[in-house]
């Protein structure tokens, strides 16, 4: 089987095409990505190119995305901007990569009509909106959407198309929406890995607010396993949540970091609340554990250790990283 990854050169799609190739070893794939400031071919390192070729393409671009889908039987679409805070600084680009991008993907797909067995649509569960700190209640399948942030908002547009376009045209497809990955190859603009790295460089670790929104931590490799069951055993037309059954509130991951580290709590510095700041979110995931026999593996703290670690042996990836920004 040979499958297109879009955004295959950041972080999750990365783990998920080491991840592939080494479960499937009939299988190649070929990779799709703009490399945009969070692709980085020192992510691809090492991988066999017998069976992962790269190509350097934009899916705003629908020639790019034609080239790319040439023989390909499944396309697993990441490729997406990621970061809620770019969102809140500029919008248009989330809109033309995260909407448009998709858009273009799936007129090729149509284009193509037999040709792709399925379109696995990767979305967020930022889609579902935000819950209270004291509340039971976690997202499912069946929650409404309820974007409140430009990137929230632009990834609910792409799932709406992703279905609309699939039911008129009867393509098919599946959607995922997973809670907070982390792991290794997670750019430092993000929480864990930004915490991590200004630890290791004694620098003040910035809290937004008063720290306790939570968020529900699942480790990429999990991630990767869910997307690998919806391939295999999900259902066409069908949608999965994906969570990692970990709530931490964002001050206690930080504490957490510090403690494993062996550094002081007086590094972390309280600075002013994310622009619309979602509280909580939390992931139901039975369904996918119900019908694709997944669960996710890792423990917080066992996957934090193990996060901590590759940051740890992998200074030569992330310091360059921090020069660039
Ligand atoms: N990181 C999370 O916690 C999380 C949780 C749930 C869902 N998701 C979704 O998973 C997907 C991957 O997230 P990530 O954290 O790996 O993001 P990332 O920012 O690390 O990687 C995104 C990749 O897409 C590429 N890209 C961006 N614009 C592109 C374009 N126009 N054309 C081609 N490639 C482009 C980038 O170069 C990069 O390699 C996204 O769709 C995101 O919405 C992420």
């Amino acid at each position: 089987m040979k499958l297109l990854i879009t955004g295959g050169a950041g972080f999750i799609g990365s783990n998920f095409i080491r991840y592939w190739l080494e479960q499937h070893s009939e299988d190649r794939i070929v990779n799709l990505d703009a490399l945009t400031y969070a692709g980085n071919l020192e992510n691809l390192k090492g991988l066999d190119e017998s069976r992962h070729s790269f190509i350097q393409g934009d899916v705003r671009n629908p020639e790019d995305v034609s080239r790319a889908m040439d023989d390909v039987d499944v396309v697993v679409h990441f490729a997406a901007e990621s970061h809620v805070d770019r969102s809140i600084d500029g919008g248009r680009v989330f809109l033309e990569t995260n909407v448009i991008g998709t858009f273009n993907l799936l007129e090729e797909v149509r284009r193509r009509e037999n040709q792709i067995k399925r379109f696995h649509h990767i979305s967020t569960d930022e889609v579902f909106g935000s819950l209270s700190l004291d509340e039971p209640r976690r997202f499912d399948e069946r929650s409404p959407h309820d974007a409140r942030s430009p990137y929230s908002a632009s990834k609910v547009a792409a799932e709406h198309l992703v279905r609309a376009y699939c039911h008129t045209h009867n393509l098919p497809f599946t959607i995922s929406n997973c809670s907070n990955n982390y792991g290794p190859y997670h750019h430092p603009e993000k929480l864990i890995p930004l915490m991590i790295t200004r630890a290791l460089r004694d620098e003040p670790l910035p809290v937004y607010g008063d720290g306790l929104n939570i968020r529900d931590w699942i480790h990429v490799a999990d991630h990767c396993r869910g997307i690998e069951a919806i391939l295999l055993r999900g259902k066409e037309g069908e949608t999965y949540c994906l969570g990692g059954d970990s709530e931490v509130p964002n001050i206690e991951v930080v504490k957490s970091i510090l403690r494993h580290l062996g550094k002081p709590e007086s590094l972390i510095s309280y600075v002013e609340d994310r622009k619309g700041h979602d509280r909580r979110y939390a992931i139901d995931s039975s369904k996918a554990q119900r019908e694709l026999g997944w669960q996710p593996q890792y423990s917080f703290e066992a996957g934090l250790q193990d996060t901590i670690n590759w940051y740890l042996a992998n200074r030569s990836w992330w310091e360059p990283l921090l020069a660039k920004n």
